[in-house]
């Protein structure tokens, strides 16, 4: 009787580590697509990538920063980098996105869904027509460019697709509704891929950064948070390092504190959940807001 738990912990361990090939991900001779790549966690995903030698397809809104990035690092890692400005928050960016990248005859191996922002404040308060952006570019058109790449990443058969949810994702957000919900959907869409993905050699992860210094917050009416920050190249070093590992796991949290955070949400009724999630969120926004004005 004692031993079957035993058996079972073996069994298991064997079968996921079926799954799990312990070798670095080689992105030499790769392409990858990173939305968002003007600044903030998209440009950090674009230096480590090309720093590994993964040609880059950098897409956001402003194009001088996309050139200007593509510069650097061709000069310092030697890669092709394509800039291509596109608005993510119009409809049908997927076809848009791949009509460009076949003009410019790329083929794409990888692709980091990262673009993408948030609204706060009440929700009967909040501007309906940037609402709809909100979900367009965090949920819609990251849907569309899944889909627009997703047969050459499954023939690669050795690239990564990266959808960046957020924290958020874990519990509602009282006073950023759509946003925890928007990145709610991108943690259940990016599992379920995963899991679809899991024979083709495709490794898909949904990555949860928790705050991060970048430009996320200057969209924000309440500003920055108050908490402890981590940097951009530390979230997508925590998401290069779990995609090492193989296609072990569907999701991270970046930051140890965040990802015990996150869980927390299971211990409770729902009910509870929300209420702590509310009370902590204006606790931490009205402190940051407090902050920026000493
Ligand atoms: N910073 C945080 O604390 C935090 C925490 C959790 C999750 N995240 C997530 O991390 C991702 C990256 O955000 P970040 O923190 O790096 O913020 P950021 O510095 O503000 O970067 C956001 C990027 O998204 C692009 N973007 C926004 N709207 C766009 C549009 N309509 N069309 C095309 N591109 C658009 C921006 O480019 P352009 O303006 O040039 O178009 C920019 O490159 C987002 O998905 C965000 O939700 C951030």
């Amino acid at each position: 009787m004692v031993i079957l738990p035993s058996v079972l912990m073996l069994a298991l361990s064997a079968t996921l580590c079926l799954q799990c090939s312990m070798a670095d991900i080689d992105f030499t001779s790769q392409t990858t697509i990173v939305t968002g790549a003007s600044s903030g966690i998209g440009a950090a995903f674009a230096r480590a990538l090309a720093k590994r030698g993964s040609d880059v397809i950098l897409v956001a809104r402003r194009l001088d920063r996309l050139q200007e990035l593509a510069s650097e690092v061709e000069r310092d890692h030697g890669v092709r980098a394509t800039p291509i400005a596109l608005d993510l928050s119009v409809r049908g960016a997927g076809q848009a996105l791949a009509d460009e990248v076949a003009t410019r005859g790329l083929t794409v191996t990888g692709l980091v869904n990262n673009a993408g922002f948030g609204t706060d404040g009440p929700f009967h308060e909040e501007d309906p027509d940037r609402l709809q952006d909100e979900i367009a570019v965090d949920v819609a058109n990251l849907v569309d460019i899944s889909r627009a790449f997703i047969e050459p990443l499954r023939q690669s058969g050795r690239g990564v697709l990266v959808n960046v949810a957020s924290m958020a994702a874990y519990l509602p957000g009282p006073d950023m509704a759509v946003y925890s919900a928007a990145k709610a959907f991108v943690l259940s869409f990016t599992e379920a891929l995963w899991y679809e993905s899991r024979s083709n050699g495709l490794r898909v992860l949904s990555l949860a950064p928790g705050l991060t210094r970048t430009e996320f917050f200057d969209d924000l009416a309440g500003g920055a948070y108050n908490g402890s920050y981590q940097t951009p190249g530390q979230v997508v070093e925590t998401g290069l390092r779990s995609l090492d590992r193989g296609n072990r796991r569907p999701s991270v949290v970046s930051g140890r504190g965040n990802a015990i955070a996150s869980e927390l949400g299971r211990l409770f009724t729902r009910r509870r959940a929300v209420l702590l999630s509310g009370s902590f969120g204006a606790r931490s926004r009205n402190a940051g807001i407090a902050a920026a004005h000493h």
